[in-house]
């Protein structure tokens, strides 16, 4: 008898892929799903820009991403995301994000995303845990009195 994976529809079995959503039922995916749009960007092409205004996450699904911010460039592949920053201030864009080689990602607009979230707690904690390490990442930075230019150098 075929596993239940193998008759997800199509936008969800994309996202049973995604590692911060193993933790879901079959349900909470297809839910998910109807409410995430699959988009593609070209290389080279920005996927959000800064001070952009209009919230919204993207999980990327295939490909890779760049984002430069707080003086470094940070890489973005598969099963990794983006755009939590704005979703959960409420403000623009902080970085813009551009595709590094072609990107399918899957879009999950902050109207629909944010409930979703409430009801699913640990993949809000998740979304947290990743928040809280770039945060850092940036913060250690600053503490060294380190730029990109310093480390390079
Ligand atoms: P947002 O501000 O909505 O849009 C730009 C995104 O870049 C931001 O959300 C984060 O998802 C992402 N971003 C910002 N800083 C970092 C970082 N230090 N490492 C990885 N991604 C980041």
């Amino acid at each position: 008898m075929a596993n239940w994976e193998d008759d997800l529809p199509t936008e969800a079995a994309a996202l049973r892929g995604v590692p911060f959503f193993e933790g879901l039922t079959p349900e909470d995916l297809e839910r998910l799903a109807r409410i995430g749009h699959r988009r593609v960007f070209a290389a080279g092409e920005p996927m959000v820009s800064k001070d952009e205004i209009g919230g919204g996450l993207f999980i990327i699904l295939t490909g890779s991403a760049t984002v430069e911010t707080g003086g470094k460039m940070h890489g973005l592949g598969p099963g990794q995301f983006f755009g939590e920053m704005a979703l959960l201030a409420g403000k623009p864009r902080s970085a813009t994000v551009t595709a590094a080689e072609p990107v399918e990602a899957m879009t999950l607009q902050t109207m629909y995303f944010r409930p979703f979230l409430i009801k699913n707690p640990s993949v809000a904690v998740t979304i947290l845990e990743v928040v809280a390490e770039r945060l850092r990442e940036v913060q250690d930075r600053i503490d060294r009195g380190q730029t990109a230019t310093d480390s390079e150098a």
